[in-house]
C-alpha cells in the first residue's frame, strides 16, 4: 500500500479566505485526509499559506504598511479559519518561512547550475523616480481602442479589451502616477517548449483518468504549444534571486508557491522525525503518490510547470492525480475578493456560529466538481433543514431518545430478525464499498450522498417499525428494532466523519465509541449489548428565515456599495463653440399642471406658464416624482426645441432640464430664488 501525500493550493494571504475556497480545494482535500487517515493509511495532508506576489505589494501600499505586515494579518485569519472548519492539516505553513526562503532558493540554485534556465533580456517599463519595474497590472495608461483614460497594462475595463502593456498610451505608475520609460531587464526562464513532448506523453497518454475538465485544459495548452516562461521578476517582496547581478530581481511567486509544499513538508518532518519520517520520503520515493487539491485557475501551474520544475530537478515523483473543482458562484454570481463578494469563513462563523459542518455538507452537497455551481442562502437553508435536521438528525434522535426512555441508554439486545429487518441491514452492508469507489475516484459529491443515504434508510427503517406504537403490544420486538437502530447510528457516525467531523464527534460522544474504524462500515455488531451509551442531544438545529435573510440583505448591501463606488461622471463632451450655446434658448417656467400620462409609465405632461403663453411639456421622468410635487414650482426649460411628437399623438413643446445622479436617479432643476416665468438663463 503506498502512502499519500496530499497538497492542497496555497491560498494567498492578502485577505480572508471564502466559502469558494472551501468547497473548491479545503473540504474536498480534508474529506479524502480524513477518508485515508480513517482507513489506516498513511497520509501527509499539507496546506499553508502563499505569502509572496504582487497582490499582497498592493494591498501593502493601500494600506499604508508593509507586505510583511498584510501576510502576517492574513495567515493569521486564514490559518485560524482552516482550524475553525475542521480542515485536518498535518502542517499549515509559510513561504516567507526561513525553510521555505532557503529550499527555494535552493530549488532555483540547482536548476540554474545545471543549467535548466534559459536567459532571455528584454524591456520592460521603469518608473525612473520610484527605481522600479513595472509589472503589467501596476501599469496603467490610455486604451488604445476605447481612448478610456485608466486601462490596465493587462486589460482595459471599460472596453474588455486585452492589451499589453506596449500598447498603452502614455504609461504611467498606476501607484505612484509617474510617467514611465524602457529600460533593458533581464529573467530567467523555465523552457517548457523542451518539455512538451514528455509532458503530452505524461498526461495525454499516461494520465486519461484524470477527471474531464483538467485533462481538457491539459490537452489545450499543450495542443496551442508550450513557451518559455519567466521564473524570475523584477520586484523587491519575495525570495532574492540567488544569483550574482541579480540584486532587485525575486523568484516569481509562481515559482516559489508550489515549492512550499516542499518546503512546509521538510518543516514538519524536521519537528518531528520519529513520526513522520524524512521529506524525502513524502517527495522523492516511488511508495507515494501525490495528489494535487487545487482550483481550475491553477491547473496549469500544477500539471504543466510544476511537473516541469520537478522534472529538470530530477529525483523528484510526480503527482497521481490532480482533482480540480471548477468554481462556485454566490447568488448567481462571481465571487470577488476584490469586490467583497463573498462570503467569508471568518465572518459566516461570527454570524452563524457553530455551523461548520453544515457549511461543509452545502458545499459537498453543492461542489462544482463537473461544472461551475451556485451557492446560495435559500439552498444552503433547505439542505439543513431538510436534509441533516429532518434525515440524519431526526433518525438519530429518536434511535437515542428511545434507548435512554425504554433502556435508560444501555444497547438490548438483538432478538429474532424479520424479513424487514434483513432487507434493511442488506441495504447498509455495501455502502463502504460504495463510499470507497466514489471517494477513491474523488467523487466527493456522491459519496457524501451514499453516506446520507444511510441516514434516509434509518430514518425510514424506524419510521415504519414504529417501536412507539410496537412497545404497548410486544416489547421484545422494540428491542431488536432499536438494537438495529443504534447500530445504523453507529454506522452514520463513522461514514459522515470525512465529511461532517464535528457533527461525527458529536454522535460518537453520544454513543460511547470507543473504537471507530472505517473496516466496522456496513457491520452490524458496533455497539454490542449491554453497552452504557452516553446522554443523548440533538445534531443539528433548523435555522429560521431571519438568518437567512440576514445574508441576503448582506450580499445585496455589498453589491450595491460597488455600484455606489464604480459609478463615475460621464467624459466631458467635445467642446462647442460659444456661438453653439448662444443657440440654445434656456428660460424659467412655473408648472401650471402636472399629470401622468395614460399608458406611457415613464411620462409626466406638464403645463408652463413660459410668460409669453403656456405651453405642453412632455418629461420622462414619472418614475421619480409624484406630479403634484411638481405644481407650482419654477424650472429650466429648453424654449426652442424643435416640437417632438410621441406615440399617443402628445406633442411636447421643449425640454425640462434635470440632472441625472450616477445612479439613475433624476432630480428636476430648480432656482434658489424665484424669478418672473420666461427669464432667460444664461
Ligand atoms: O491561486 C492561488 O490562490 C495561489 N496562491 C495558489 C498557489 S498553489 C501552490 F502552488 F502553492
Ligand atoms: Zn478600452
Amino acid at each position: 500500500m503506498k502512502r499519500t501525500l496530499i497538497t492542497s493550493a496555497l491560498p494567498y494571504a492578502n485577505g480572508p479566505v471564502h466559502i469558494g475556497h472551501l468547497a473548491g480545494v479545503y473540504v474536498p482535500a480534508d474529506i479524502y485526509a480524513r477518508y485515508l487517515r480513517l482507513k489506516g493509511e498513511e497520509v501527509l495532508f499539507v496546506g499553508g499559506s502563499d505569502e509572496h506576489g504582487v497582490p499582497v505589494t498592493i494591498r501593502a501600499r493601500k494600506e499604508g504598511c508593509t507586505p510583511q505586515d498584510v501576510v502576517d494579518r492574513y495567515h493569521g485569519i486564514i490559518k485560524k479559519s482552516f482550524e475553525d472548519f475542521g480542515i485536518s492539516f498535518d502542517v499549515y505553513s509559510r513561504t516567507t518561512s526561513k525553510t521555505h526562503h532557503q529550499f527555494a532558493s535552493d530549488f532555483f540554485k540547482k536548476l540554474y547550475e545545471d543549467g535548466k534556465f534559459v536567459e532571455i533580456e528584454s524591456e520592460q517599463y521603469y518608473d525612473e523616480q520610484a527605481g522600479e519595474f513595472l509589472t503589467d497590472r501596476n501599469i496603467r495608461g490610455e486604451c488604445p481602442r476605447c481612448h478610456a483614460p485608466e486601462a490596465y497594462g493587462d486589460q482595459c475595463e471599460k472596453c474588455g479589451s486585452t492589451l499589453s502593456p506596449d500598447e498603452l498610451i502614455n504609461p504611467y505608475n498606476a501607484v505612484t502616477g509617474n510617467p514611465l520609460v524602457k529600460r533593458q531587464t533581464k529573467h530567467w526562464y523555465l523552457p517548457l517548449d523542451q518539455y512538451q513532448p514528455w509532458l503530452e506523453k505524461w498526461i495525454l497518454e499516461g494520465h486519461k483518468e484524470w477527471r474531464p475538465n483538467v485533462y481538457g485544459q491539459c490537452k489545450s495548452w499543450l495542443d496551442g504549444g508550450l513557451h518559455p516562461r519567466a521564473v524570475t521578476r523584477d520586484l523587491s517582496w519575495g525570495i532574492p534571486v540567488p544569483v550574482e547581478g541579480a540584486e532587485g530581481k525575486v523568484l516569481y511567486v509562481w515559482f516559489d508557491a508550489p515549492i512550499g509544499y516542499i518546503s512546509n513538508t521538510k518543516e514538519l518532518c524536521d519537528a518531528q522525525p520519529e513520526k513522520w519520517g524524512t521529506w524525502q520520503k513524502w517527495w522523492q520515493d516511488e511508495d507515494t503518490r501525490m495528489i494535487h487539491f487545487i482550483g481550475k485557475d491553477n491547473i496549469v501551474f500544477h500539471c504543466i510547470v510544476f511537473p516541469s520544475m520537478l522534472k529538470a530537478h530530477g529525483d523528484y515523483i510526480l503527482p497521481d492525480n490532480v482533482p480540480s473543482n471548477e468554481f462556485l458562484n454566490l447568488e448567481g454570481d462571481k465571487i470577488s475578493t476584490s469586490r467583497n463578494y463573498a462570503v467569508w469563513l471568518n465572518e459566516y462563523l461570527e454570524e452563524i456560529p457553530g455551523k461548520q459542518d453544515v457549511l461543509r455538507y452545502v458545499l459537498t452537497a453543492n461542489a462544482p466538481e463537473t461544472k461551475d455551481n451556485d451557492f446560495t442562502w435559500k439552498d444552503y437553508q433547505a439542505r439543513n433543514n431538510n436534509e441533516l435536521v429532518a434525515v440524519y438528525g431526526n433518525f438519530v434522535n429518536r434511535a437515542l431518545q428511545l434507548t435512554k426512555k425504554y433502556y435508560d441508554s444501555i444497547v438490548p439486545q438483538q432478538g429474532e430478525l424479520t424479513a424487514h429487518d434483513q432487507e434493511t441491514i442488506n441495504e447498509f452492508k455495501d455502502v463502504k464499498q460504495k463510499v470507497e469507489a466514489l471517494l477513491d475516484q474523488f467523487k466527493f459529491r456522491d459519496a457524501q450522498k451514499e453516506a446520507m443515504n444511510l441516514a434516509r434508510i434509518g430514518n425510514k427503517y424506524i419510521a415504519d417499525e414504529e417501536p412507539w406504537k410496537v412497545i404497548k403490544t410486544d416489547p421484545e420486538r422494540v428491542k431488536t428494532i432499536i438494537y438495529i437502530s443504534l447500530q445504523l447510528t453507529a454506522n452514520l457516525a463513522i461514514a459522515f466523519e470525512p465529511f461532517l467531523p464535528f457533527s461525527s464527534q458529536k454522535l460518537r460522544t453520544m454513543l460511547n465509541m470507543d473504537t471507530f474504524r472505517w473496516e466496522d462500515l456496513g457491520k452490524m455488531d458496533i455497539l454490542p449489548a449491554g453497552k452504557q451509551l452516553g446522554e443523548p442531544q440533538l445534531l443539528f438545529d433548523k435555522i429560521e428565515d431571519d438568518v437567512i435573510q440576514a445574508q441576503i440583505d448582506k450580499l445585496a448591501a455589498t453589491v450595491k456599495a460597488n455600484q455606489a463606488a464604480a459609478a463615475k461622471a460621464e467624459p466631458i463632451k467635445p467642446t462647442i463653440a460659444f456661438d453653439d450655446f448662444e443657440k440654445l434658448d434656456i428660460r424659467a417656467g412655473k408648472v401650471l399642471e402636472c399629470e401622468r400620462v395614460p399608458k406611457m409609465k415613464k411620462l409626466l405632461r406638464f403645463l408652463i406658464d413660459d410668460g409669453l403663453q403656456q405651453r405642453t411639456i412632455v418629461s420622462g421622468i414619472a418614475q421619480w416624482y409624484e406630479p403634484e410635487q411638481l405644481i407650482g414650482k419654477e424650472v429650466l426649460f429648453i424654449a426652442n426645441l424643435a416640437p417632438r411628437e410621441f406615440k399617443n399623438g402628445l406633442v411636447s413643446e421643449g425640454m425640462i432640464l434635470s440632472a441625472q445622479d450616477w445612479d439613475g436617479t433624476i432630480s428636476v432643476t430648480t432656482l434658489e430664488h424665484d424669478v418672473k416665468p420666461g427669464s432667460q438663463i444664461s
